[in-house]
């Protein structure tokens, strides 16, 4: 039986599901991949505190020593799920430069370093894995780069942060704040002490770079993706959403123009209310694939959790056990081309406006003249009746229009004296 030894950097959520998935289906996995696996060595800090209880065989070799896991002869593949720029990065490159395949869960360092790793990775002849590092369990890139690398796709993205979907499903379900939700989630360990990569559109801008780069092979970066958090969102804007037959969605999107040029963006959606996306409630992830001949696709399902990201982790290992060399680059294109980008002047949409206002008279007529002189034209005005005088919500919606001339109007917009909140704008896709 031919031996594959993994060394693991990061015991922590996925670590810890790895370790036990190796070990518990250690003969599983020698019958149906012919593959004898070994968790040689685990590598991380403080590591007295993480010494598990080991059943099945002898257990690995504890270290804060991180760079003796990559070094260990024993070691031929290294997983690195410690996540973080350094001394992820480092320690990844320095495994690969040895002729070391690597499976990674780290979308930060994967958005940041991609190109550069996947480039070490063929230079040495070693695989570099990165299924888990978007959408977790959801085997996503795989279906990206390989089952539907015979089409050309037209769109990509969807629900990539589960903490978000959770958090506004929840507002729309009960009524609660985000505050309220925010606590909920961070109660059910579905959002960290210090949620800003969740919900400030971060974490989905990661995975959205990722997908971008697979699905058009264009050397996307992260910088390229304009995100917007879900934070300024209130109950009254899911009560708008209804009346409108739709739902609130943080949308991570990437769509390529006739013309080749990637329209990229994380922020919410009003979406309609039988649209797919429209029904994932809860802490799951949906990726949404538009493909000139295979249409359209959906992949839903845990987008986190160590369980479903381990599984995604060992299918990589598999991989790199079985083959005598990886066939398929990692992001799935020989080479990325240089990224071409559209901007909020190519973003046409209907939008729905929320307006929050300390209540006074001609309030609706100075919005729309600043609407008019900007050529944005009123579909509808909606007020339902709830509200004080001093925080009055009201919704516009406006027709298809161009992004870049709706900012400059809702730019004038603020400028007016009656707003209690910040005004809001809301894309209306299906
Ligand atoms: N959790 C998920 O559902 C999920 C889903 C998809 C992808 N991922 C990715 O998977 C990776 C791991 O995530 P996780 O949730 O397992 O994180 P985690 O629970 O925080 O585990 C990370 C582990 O690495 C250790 N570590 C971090 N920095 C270190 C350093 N500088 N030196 C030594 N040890 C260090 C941590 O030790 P301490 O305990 O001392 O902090 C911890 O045990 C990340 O890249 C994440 O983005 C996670």
């Amino acid at each position: 039986l031919r031996r594959a030894g993994l060394g693991l950097l990061g015991f922590g959520t996925v670590g810890r599901a790895l370790a036990n998935l190796v070990v518990e289906d250690r003969s599983r996995l020698e019958r149906d991949v012919g593959v004898h696996f070994a968790l040689v060595a685990v590598g991380n800090r403080g590591v007295a505190r993480k010494r598990a209880e080991w059943s099945g065989g002898a257990p690995p070799r504890f270290t804060e020593d991180l760079e003796s896991v990559v070094d260990d002869p024993d070691v031929s593949i290294v997983v690195e799920l410690l996540g973080g720029l350094e001394p992820a990065g480092a320690l990844v490159a320095r495994a690969l430069a040895a002729g070391k395949s690597v499976v990674t869960a780290n979308k930060l360092l994967l958005a940041e370093r991609g190109s550069e790793l996947a480039a070490l990775a063929r230079m040495h002849g070693a695989g570099l894995g990165v299924e888990a590092s978007v959408a977790g369990g959801i085997p996503i890139l795989r279906a990206l780069r390989e089952s539907l690398a015979g089409d050309a796709l037209l769109s990509v993205g969807g629900i990539l942060n589960g903490t978000c979907n959770f958090i506004l499903s929840g507002m729309e379900k009960t009524g609660r704040s985000y505050a309220e939700m925010l606590a909920d989630a961070q109660r059910l360990g579905y959002a960290e002490a210090d949620p800003s990569a969740d919900v400030l559109g971060g974490d989905a801008a990661c995975k959205l770079t990722l997908l971008a780069r697979m699905a058009f092979g264009q050397e996307v970066a992260l910088r390229d993706v304009a995100k917007e958090g879900i934070t300024h969102l209130m109950p009254c804007d899911f009560v708008y959403a209804k009346a409108l037959g739709r739902t609130l969605k943080q949308l991570a999107t990437c769509a390529a123009l006739p013309d080749g040029r990637l329209l990229l963006g994380v922020r919410t959606h009003l979406v309609a209310g039988h649209a797919l996306l429209a029904k994932l409630e809860g802490p799951f992830n949906a990726v949404r694939v538009v493909a000139r001949r295979a249409g359209e696709l959906v992949f839903t399902g845990r987008g986190a959790g160590g369980d479903p990201t381990a599984v995604a982790v060992l299918s990589d290992v598999l991989e790199l056990a079985r083959a005598v060399r990886p066939e398929v680059p990692p992001f799935g294109f020989e080479s990325l081309a240089p990224r071409r980008l559209a901007g909020p002047e190519d973003f046409v949409a209907p939008f729905a406006l929320r307006f929050v206002v300390r209540d006074r008279p001609g309030i609706i007529a100075e919005i729309a003249r600043c609407l008019a002189e900007h050529e944005v034209n009123i579909d509808a005005v909606l007020q339902e009746p709830f509200g004080e005088k001093s925080a009055l919500p009201f919704v516009m919606t406006v027709e298809p229009i161009a992004e870049a001339r709706l900012l400059g109007a809702l730019q004038a917009i603020r400028e007016l004296p009656f707003h209690a909140e910040e005004p809001a704008a809301f894309p209306m896709t299906s």
